[in-house]
């Protein structure tokens, strides 16, 4: 008999009719209920075991064990459940040793400890909810770019050029480590390499992208990216997944609209789509909120929060006027923050925070930064100071999108370029589009995880991604 999924016999009341389910043993109680779970949904459905079962089949059936099971779906007397599959058959797919198991019902794991064992965690109610909730968003990214007529570009993973102009990449190389090839002068002989040149894992397919929007007007690309900044925090990652769309014709504003319902049909996909697992989430969080002190309790649920992210527009202020805030802030004057505000600082998480969660309580686009602390293909605003920079700032994650208008102007961006210690004659595939027929555009990068940590509600980032990559961790 063909499986069939617990989600689909838990999705309608029927009864009275024949199964096969496989799963997990989440629970045995009684020698005679199992609480079976196949990752196909949060809850687990049931399984009866007649009275009288063969005694070495019912020490098998142990947490975290497989079975097999053919039974019938009944009404189920018991409470929590509608239905029920009582067994005519229970046969072990796979033993579970239970004195080495490490997910026990009775105690709570940390999400700490779970990090350790992240090969098992998804078999927790609490990270099987964030993992489906990560898909429903991933399918819900390709969906509104379908949607909207984006060709799917695919930029490449392994590059010569260093897209943010930050360094701190991570080297591709076949070389020897121990004994490279040298050059008369001693620097490593890169044209002896793999690629016959010094080549990295891609920090943004922005560059690349932007080649496909001067041909196809719309695209976007949803890769992972990489880099090597030494940052330990709970919001960054060395491997992380950005989507990044590139449209032709775009201003600075068309990109801040777009990013903004971008946002807001993400939101609203998953609270339509994956409302089991969002609910559990929002409970998990608010039992974590209790233990925090009174002042520190957020306002909002998880579940009111996303709410009021779809249904209340942005706000959207420049970097000057960001400052100003600062500025004038009760918090600033009281010397809270750690950093100093002046203009032309690059906004610290604190800063982003304060705006986003104390000043405005919703997410704010912020643009017109400084050129300095921007990479140089923004567009230059008619001030001499400023680009046309936009980065989005969410309560509770700091910046989720960082974007921009491109410097379309030929000159501009040479001349950009040249102050930068940027090597145009490398970039001169870049260049060529502003050579041949060159147009306004504009695009963002939204960090993939960023998203799926304010859609969640957890706190730390390695908790929604399957395998973290962070410095001195790449196990798994
Ligand atoms: O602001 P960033 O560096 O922008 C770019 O890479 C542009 N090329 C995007 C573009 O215009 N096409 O990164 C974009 C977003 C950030 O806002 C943040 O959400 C996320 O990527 N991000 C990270 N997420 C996790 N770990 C890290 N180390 C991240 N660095 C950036
Ligand atoms: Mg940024």
């Amino acid at each position: 008999m063909k499986r069939t999924k617990i989600k689909d016999i838990l999705k309608n009341d029927a009864t009275d009719y024949q199964v096969n389910v496989k799963g997990w043993v989440r629970s045995f109680r009684n020698n005679q209920f199992i609480a079976l779970n196949d990752g196909s949904c949060m809850a687990n459905i049931q399984v009866v075991i007649e009275l009288g079962a063969d005694d070495a089949l019912l020490k098998r059936i142990t947490t975290g064990a497989s079975v097999n099971v053919d039974g019938t779906v009944v009404a189920s007397l018991g409470k929590g459940q509608k239905v029920e599959v009582k067994a005519q058959s229970v046969t072990i797919l796979g033993d579970c040793d239970n004195e080495q198991y490490p997910l026990q019902p009775k105690n709570k794991p940390s999400l700490e400890y779970l990090r350790e064992i992240a090969h098992l965690r998804f078999r927790t109610n609490t990270f099987g909810a964030i993992f489906r909730v990560r898909h429903s968003l991933a399918y819900a990214v390709h969906k509104f770019y379908n949607d909207r007529g984006f060709v799917y570009l695919h930029t490449p993973i392994v590059t010569a050029s260093d897209a943010e102009g930050a360094g701190e990449m991570f080297r591709v190389s076949t070389l020897p480590f121990d004994n490279p090839p040298r050059n008369e002068d001693g620097t490593v002989d890169f044209k002896e390499d793999f690629f016959g040149r010094c080549t990295n894992l891609t920090v943004s397919g922005q560059l690349e992208a932007e080649l496909g929007a001067m041909a196809f007007s719309e695209v976007y690309t949803f890769g992972p990216t990489f880099r090597a900044e030494n940052s330990n925090t709970a919001r960054h990652l060395a491997e992380f997944w950005m989507i990044e769309p590139e449209v032709a014709f775009n201003d600075i504003n068309d990109n801040m609209d777009l990013a903004e319902d971008f946002i807001q049909y993400l939101i609203a996909y998953v609270m339509e789509h994956n409302r089991e697992d969002i609910d559990f989430l929002a409970q998990r969080l608010a039992d974590e909120e209790k233990q925090k002190p009174m002042n520190e309790r957020s306002e909002l649920g998880l579940v009111e929060k996303l709410e009021f992210v779809v249904n209340n527009k942005f706000e959207r202020i420049t970097y000057t006027e960001a400052i100003d805030i600062l500025l004038n802030s009760a918090h600033y004057k009281k010397k809270k923050f750690q950093y100093d505000v002046s203009w032309g600082i690059d906004l610290q998480s604190e800063h982003e925070r304060y705006l986003v969660e104390k000043h405005f309580k919703k997410p704010v686009i912020v643009t017109g930064y400084p050129k300095d602390i921007k990479a140089f293909y923004m567009r230059q605003n008619d001030d001499g100071k400023t680009v046309a920079a936009m980065d989005i700032l969410a309560p509770g994650i700091g910046e989720i999108v960082g974007g921009s208008q491109r410097e379309e102007r030929l000159d501009k961006l040479t001349q950009r370029m040249n102050e930068m210690y940027i090597p145009t004659d490398e970039m001169y595939w870049y260049l060529d589009t502003r050579r041949f027929g060159t147009v306004p555009h504009a695009g963002f990068g939204l960090g993939f995880e960023r998203m799926v940590l304010f859609v969640t509600g957890m706190g730390n980032i390695r908790d929604v991604i399957p395998f973290p990559r962070t410095p001195k961790n790449a196990e798994f």
